[in-house]
């Protein structure tokens, strides 16, 4: 059975003309991608294989999404099936093309104009059964670079295997993907689309500079220098990205940032800033990863979870990529993985490795193999209009213990995300025992919060209360203990492997609850929290020190 479909894929493809008879180690042999690369995508594009419905011409959503079948997903499947190109993987990708294009907005008026459909079953946005209620209700204003960049790799590099209509359909699609991106503008109609975004920001950057030069639209071409200069002129500032340290996007942005210096025009602002941005992203990821934990330590911007050994996060994908999958922050088992969405992205990244590891520092390659030992990291990260001054981030890194931490005062609770399940200002990890990873973080109420790392400590401050809701507390998420061995968690003097001192000006009387609603996240977590003294006046702190 196995063997007539492949045939019949053979036949399609050679009926249509196409050329499909490369041996399936092409993508890797000519890019002289690593081993490790080689790996990471012959396994995440097999996982991408078990999810494809045939019968529909997409690939199945793996957990939520807007519907049955994921048109990203699907997107990013064509040029991984273009890269693996074995018997009918070229003519799955020409339908994925055909399904994924039919589904693009072409209504000029609308702000989700040249935008995808998140899922094929989606009614038209802005109607009454699926009201617009701006960006992110039903429409998602980032389809347009997660797809755009993925088949900026499909014609770039693969062109060749695909009929010439197909050729030109794909580009046209790209070319009114590019100018609805351009209708963002950050501030207006609810659009975020500000250079602190730093993934999307850098995905447009190269969308605009590639499509411009491929279909030979100056306005485009100019947008793309605009954008270059403003997240590079943001960057500059402290040589961070403003989105930092997020153990996925700080990967979208090391992929989109492979992209610019593989693909940008020879003479473009993308090829001079690029080497620079994607050098610092490598170094930065070089001081904060534990390879003794095998996670990277906070203060995470952006996170989906609290140990990475759990969650398909990007920069697990950045790791696998380069040192193989044994020694990578990424789950074991794949079944079930929380956040497993994101391996959908995984063979992208490992076609992106080749080009990634060029600026890879080999200090940065040592410690991400072994924990370079305790060390101190500082930086400074600024996000406006959001940040009313730039975050100063601290972080403890030892051999089996990181806390890390930020200060930030914000116009809204939860970071520039508005998602308080994502942004962590203060998180410490630490080996439970020799294979579980705890974690506290730091649950924000507050849009002003003063969190500062030293060796062995956490210090945690609100200058500036403005808490609405209730009384001001200090909320902590306890995680990580999945096989507790009598274990009684009691509070954050009583974890599991770590000795905590806790002071503070808080009511003592501390409350605790373990939370299975999987709000956050999809954890389960012990949620522990301190309330200030309702006539309380001065400056709430609560500090934690590892004994
Ligand atoms: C050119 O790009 C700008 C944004 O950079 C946009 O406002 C303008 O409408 C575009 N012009 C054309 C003719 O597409
Ligand atoms: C952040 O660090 C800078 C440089 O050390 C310092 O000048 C500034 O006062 C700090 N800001 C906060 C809010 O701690
Ligand atoms: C305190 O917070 C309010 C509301 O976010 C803000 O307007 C004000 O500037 C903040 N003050 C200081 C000293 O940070
Ligand atoms: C953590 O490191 C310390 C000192 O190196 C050691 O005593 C302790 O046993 C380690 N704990 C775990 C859980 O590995
Ligand atoms: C944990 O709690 C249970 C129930 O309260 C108790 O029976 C047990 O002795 C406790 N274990 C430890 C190690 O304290
Ligand atoms: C803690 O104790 C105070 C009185 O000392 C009381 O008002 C408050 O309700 C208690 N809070 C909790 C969470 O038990
Ligand atoms: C943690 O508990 C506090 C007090 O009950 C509550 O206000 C807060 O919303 C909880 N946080 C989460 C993430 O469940």
């Amino acid at each position: 059975m196995k063997l007539s479909v492949a045939l019949l894929g053979l036949n399609a493809a050679y009926n249509a003309g196409i050329v499909s008879a490369a041996p399936l180690e092409s993508w890797s042999t000519k890019s002289g991608a690593s081993l490790s690369a080689v790996d990471m995508f012959n396994t995440a594009i097999e996982w991408n294989d078990k999810y494809w419905d045939d019968e529909a011409g997409y690939l199945i959503t793996p957990s939520e999404g807007s519907g049955r079948y994921d048109s990203r997903h699907s997107a990013w499947y064509a040029p991984q099936l273009l890269a693996r190109n074995g018997p009918g993987d070229v003519a799955k990708a020409i339908r994925i093309f055909d399904n994924v294009i039919s589904g693009q907005y072409l209504d000029r008026t609308k702000q989700w104009y040249g935008d995808y459909q998140g899922a094929p079953s989606q009614p038209e946005p802005g109607t009454l059964v699926y009201p617009d209620d701006g960006p992110y209700s039903s429409w998602d204003p980032n389809i347009r670079d997660f797809v755009g960049c993925a088949w900026i790799v499909a014609l770039n590099d693969y062109a060749h295997l695909l009929p010439a209509a197909t050729v030109s359909k794909v580009e046209n699609s790209l070319h009114i993907a590019a100018k609805g991106d351009l209708y963002r503008v950050g501030g207006v109609d609810g659009d975020n689309s500000y250079p602190c975004y730093s993934n999307p920001w850098l995905m447009r950057t190269i969308l605009q500079n590639w499509v411009g030069a491929r279909v030979g639209d100056a306005n485009l071409t100019k947008s793309g220098e605009n954008f270059a200069q403003e997240i590079y002129n943001l960057w500059s500032m402290h040589r961070t990205l403003s989105e930092f340290n997020s153990p996925t996007y700080a990967g979208v942005a090391m992929w989109a940032l492979a992209l610019w210096n593989k693909y940008g025009t020879s003479d473009s602002l993308l090829k001079k800033y690029g080497p620079d941005m994607l050098t610092y992203s490598w170094k930065e990821l070089g001081e904060l990863y534990n390879a003794n934990l095998k996670n990277v330590a906070g203060p995470w911007d952006r996170s989906y979870g609290y140990n990475m050994k759990e969650y398909a996060s990007l920069i697990g994908a950045v790791i696998w990529g380069t040192i193989g999958r044994e020694k990578a922050p990424v789950p074991k088992n794949l079944l079930s993985m929380y956040h497993q969405d994101d391996f959908a992205f995984y063979p992208l990244f490992a076609l992106s490795m080749p080009e990634m590891v060029k600026y890879l520092p080999a200090k940065v390659k040592t410690n991400l193999l072994k924990f370079p030992g305790e060390h101190m990291y500082t930086s400074q990260a600024y996000s406006p209009p959001f940040d009313t001054y730039p975050r100063n981030i601290t972080t403890w890194m030892s051999d089996n213990v990181t806390i890390g931490a930020e200060t930030v005062s914000e116009h809204v609770v939860g970071g520039p995300a508005i998602n308080p399940s994502q942004f962590t200002p203060a998180v410490i990890q630490w080996a439970i025992d020799d294979y579980q990873i705890g974690a506290i973080s730091h649950w924000v109420t507050e849009s002003s919060i003063h969190a500062v790392a030293a060796p062995g400590s956490l210090k945690i401050s609100y200058p500036n209360t403005t808490s609405t809701d209730g009384p001001v507390s200090f909320n902590f998420l306890f995680s990580g203990l999945n096989v507790p061995n009598g274990f009684n968690v009691t509070g954050l003097e009583g974890v599991p492997g770590l000795n905590v001192k806790l002071t503070t000006n808080a009511l003592p009387n501390y409350t605790m609850t373990y939370n299975t609603d999987h709000s956050v996240n999809e954890f389960s977590f012990y949620n522990i929290t301190y309330t200030m003294p309702e006539s309380f006046t001065g400056v709430p702190y609560l500090s934690l020190h590892i004994v």
